[in-house]
């Protein structure tokens, strides 16, 4: 039997009673965690709503906080790994998570993900269609530093490597809880270690593909993106340093068109974003933007003056990428020139290759992966 775990920070406690219900009610299912990252009001509406499940369901419903496991900001990493540490302590053989927020779960997903279970996929993971301007930190960070760090991996053509949504088989839980690069990961960063370890573990992937898409709350300005942009830019520099994982059996299902209602849609808001580049320098990010290669950090410093991003195209977002490899710090200065660079680089493609429609960017961006992992690899063949 399974577990399904749902970690919840301050989403609408509705729809996460609503997910807690879908999966009670799962014959697959026999127990479900909702696990909150802190004691709120909020919670406890989920806690109330889950005891109302537990009462017509079969499966075990329980409503916990998060306990401290990591060493990183406490955040998401560690409900994740308190969903693992109950899962471990239980007797379910697989163990499922997803997103809390999401309004369009339904029994589906866990169908899709016992299916390839059943047919001997130990791990799991469900991708979706995205809007083209959406998945900017999966798009222009995590894939490409996936492709330079190991280009001869499967490890960057996993689609969503940031992704919540996934299914483990017990081994494979006891093994990425083993792993002290996974659980000192409490913040953002812990999509990109689990998806790390996962490969490394030299398991066969299965990705599932949920044709209507995930349906969640979007994005305002990209500045809402920045913690979570330094935390899986810091775990995947990271990964880079890491050994490469071993060839693995990687299945991705058939991809349809993307339904209107995603192909049409805008991921984040331009206009809030634009201010971001120009706004409040500190002498100390001037410092760091000016130890850049000149072809990036001069036009980043002209933003002092006004918004410019054109530059950012995406050999230069290469170049920006393996500069910053051995030139970043995680302090502010760093996370802040970080920041103003993928802000550059997503209003460059937004402008550029977003505008050609919803099929030809993602085709463009897939393309661009592609080519970082040929450039390294080169790169390492000519070392
Ligand atoms: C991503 C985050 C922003 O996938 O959802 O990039």
């Amino acid at each position: 039997m399974s577990m399904v775990v749902f970690p919840y920070k301050a989403d609408d406690p509705d729809v996460a009673v609503a997910n807690l219900a879908t999966a009670a009610s799962h014959p697959r299912v026999s127990r479900v965690v909702a696990v909150g990252a802190a004691s709120t009001p909020l919670l406890d509406r989920v806690a109330d709503g889950a005891a109302e499940v537990a009462r017509r369901a079969d499966a075990a419903v329980e409503v916990v906080v998060q306990d401290r496991i990591g060493d990183r900001r406490p955040g998401k990493g560690d409900g994740m790994l308190t969903g693992m540490r109950l899962f471990l302590a239980s007797d379910e053989e697989r163990v499922h998570f997803y997103d809390a927020d999401i309004t369009n779960f339904d029994a589906s997903w866990i169908d899709g993900a016992e299916g390839a279970l059943d047919a001997g996929y130990p791990v799991v993971r469900h991708f979706f269609p995205r809007a083209s301007t959406d998945a900017m930190i999966t798009w222009m960070v995590t894939r490409p530093l996936f492709a330079i760090g190991h280009p001869r991996s499967a490890l960057w053509r996993i689609r969503q490597p940031l992704g919540g949504e996934l299914a483990l088989t017990r081994p494979v839980a006891e093994e990425l809880m083993a792993s002290e690069f996974v659980t000192r990961r409490s913040d953002w960063g812990i999509d990109t270690a689990l998806t790390y370890a996962m490969a490394a573990g030299g398991h066969a992937v299965y990705e599932h593909y949920v044709a209507g898409g995930k349906q969640h709350a979007l994005y305002g300005s990209l500045a809402e993106l920045e913690e979570m942009l330094w935390e899986c830019f810091e775990a995947a520099v990271e990964t880079t340093r890491l050994p490469s994982p071993p060839p693995f059996e990687h299945v991705t299902e058939p991809e349809a068109p993307a339904p209107p209602a995603i192909a049409h849609k805008v991921g984040y808001d331009v206009e809030s974003t634009l201010h971001l580049l120009a706004a409040e320098w500190t002498a100390d990010e001037e410092e760091a933007a000016a130890s850049l290669p000149p072809s990036i950090g001069e036009p980043l410093l002209a933003n002092r003056r006004r918004p410019t991003f054109a530059f950012c195209d995406a050999d230069a977002w290469y170049r920006a990428l393996t500069s910053l490899l051995s030139l970043y710090r995680p302090e502010p200065a760093w996370r802040r020139v970080l920041f103003r660079l993928w802000v550059a680089r997503v209003l460059a493609y937004t402008t550029t290759d977003a505008l050609c429609g919803h099929g030809e960017a993602m085709r463009r961006l897939e393309t661009t992966v592609q080519s970082y992992a040929a450039r390294s690899g080169d790169r390492e063949a000519g070392d």
